[in-house]
């Protein structure tokens, strides 16, 4: 036998058989195998074609193609090859003075492109803030409920995670109080306290002022820095939310990261790490990728730099308000036995929550069933409080003609499930 064929046949014996959770590292292995977070619930088979509550991303009619295709193409049209090689550091300084001007015109700031990195979307900003400042068992405290994904990337660096409770106002910042002189007496390192403050993935809670002012008092007291998460910040329907946690504290012991994925697009991949200069210069040390895509974020520059933004943000506002006011109704006429709600004022997500005796796996169950994917709650809250369940219902990306379907086939199984209780 040649030599390759030896070799092949003792990697085969050695491989064929063996499962990737033996070669994982211990963070990993215990995810190998288990569900992915958007999965469907296993054994359930649509009665119908399924209609999609379940999805963060923009409504699909609303993406500007044809300006980010005219951006492309004025990129491509200039001289040398800029956007066609390596780009190492921040990124492009165009985008990141525009970042930059944005914010200084929103917040009454005075920053500059260096308090912007670029990164790929906010969970890479996420991924590389929490890389560079977590050792595993360091603790970081986080709302409840808050988004599966970053919860996901806390776990993959071996953080001991905490949960704070949320209100209609936000971080309730007397839980917040507590759990950090109960850290303390513990002799844990709190290292970040996780924060979505505004229309929050899943709650679609802001946090208030005062809350915001109490958070940064006890993130000094405590000496913890903050992450902010403003996925959905720029995205609300009538009314500015309050000033930004980075604006109210000067950025002093402040992280926040941002996207244009819930504004523009997912597929762009176009996010940012805002931070005190000194603060970025730590990412940038740790950060592996032999820079950014230059393609993108210079085509993506075009488009900021034509004035293409704000025209774009005001229609998709009022996209969602009106997808907003129809889901809202379409739930109220059919399910409000079942299910009760604020109603967002802006972002992607209605958080419903489920009066008794309705029970969430039956429920996530048979909606799928009866053809309406909406996402169980359990997900985003890993801590039950006091027996409280919900479900969340993203109404950004799916058609508004839907809703009305939607919301019936919701009832079907609301009625089923309780009939099913009662039998
Ligand atoms: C709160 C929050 N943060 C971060 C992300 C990640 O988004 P992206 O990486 O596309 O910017 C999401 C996506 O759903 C989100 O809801």
């Amino acid at each position: 036998m040649d030599r390759v064929q030896q070799i092949q046949q003792n990697l085969s014996a050695r491989w064929a058989e063996r499962s990737p959770r033996t070669v994982a590292n211990q963070f990993a292995a215990p995810l190998f195998g288990s569900a992915g977070e958007w999965d469907l619930p296993p054994g359930v088979t649509p009665k119908r074609d399924l209609l999609y509550l379940a999805v963060g991303i923009p409504d699909s009619t609303s993406l500007p193609k044809q300006a980010l295709a005219a951006a492309s193409q004025r990129v491509f049209e200039q001289p040398g090859d800029l956007a066609l090689r390596y780009g190492f550091g921040k990124g492009p300084s165009a985008i990141r003075r525009w970042l930059a001007n944005h914010r200084n015109e929103l917040e009454g700031t005075q920053v500059n492109e260096d308090w912007f990195q670029m990164t790929n979307g906010s969970s890479g900003a996420i991924d590389l803030v929490v890389r560079s400042l977590i050792n595993p068992g360091d603790v970081i405290i986080a709302e409840n409920p808050t988004y599966m994904g970053t919860l996901h990337n806390f776990r993959g660096v071996g953080a001991e995670i905490q949960y704070v409770p949320t209100d209609a106002e936000g971080l309730r910042t007397d839980a917040l109080a507590s759990l950090l002189q109960r850290m303390r007496s513990a002799g844990k390192t709190v290292k970040l306290i996780y924060t979505i403050s505004t229309f929050q993935n899943p709650s679609g809670a802001t946090m208030s002022l005062q809350r915001r002012i109490e958070l940064l008092e006890l993130a000094y007291q405590y000496d913890v820095m903050i992450l902010d998460d403003e996925a959905y910040r720029e995205l609300w329907y009538d009314t500015a939310p309050p000033p930004a946690i980075s604006t109210l504290g000067d950025g002093y012991g402040l992280i926040t990261t941002g996207t244009f994925s819930k504004t523009v697009a997912t597929g762009i991949r176009i996010g940012w790490i805002h931070a005190r200069p000194e603060m970025l210069a730590l990412f940038a040390r740790m950060r592996f990728g032999m820079g950014q895509n230059q393609t993108g974020l210079r085509a993506f520059g075009e488009f900021l730099d034509a004035g293409e933004y704000p025209p774009h943000l005001k229609k998709i506002r009022s996209l969602y308000r009106e997808k907003r006011d129809a889901i809202h109704s379409a739930l109220k006429k059919e399910v409000s036995e079942y299910l009760e709600w604020e109603v967002p004022q802006g972002g992607f997500y209605l958080w419903a929550k489920l009066k008794p005796p309705m029970k969430l796996e039956p429920l996530w169950r048979t909606a799928v069933e009866e053809g309406i994917a909406v996402n169980p709650g359990s997900g985003f809250s890993p801590v039950e409080e006091s027996g409280t369940a919900y479900i969340r219902i993203a109404y950004a990306w799916t058609p508004v003609e839907q809703f009305s379907e939607a919301a019936y086939r919701l009832r079907l199984a609301c009625e089923r499930v309780v009939a099913s209780d009662s039998a």
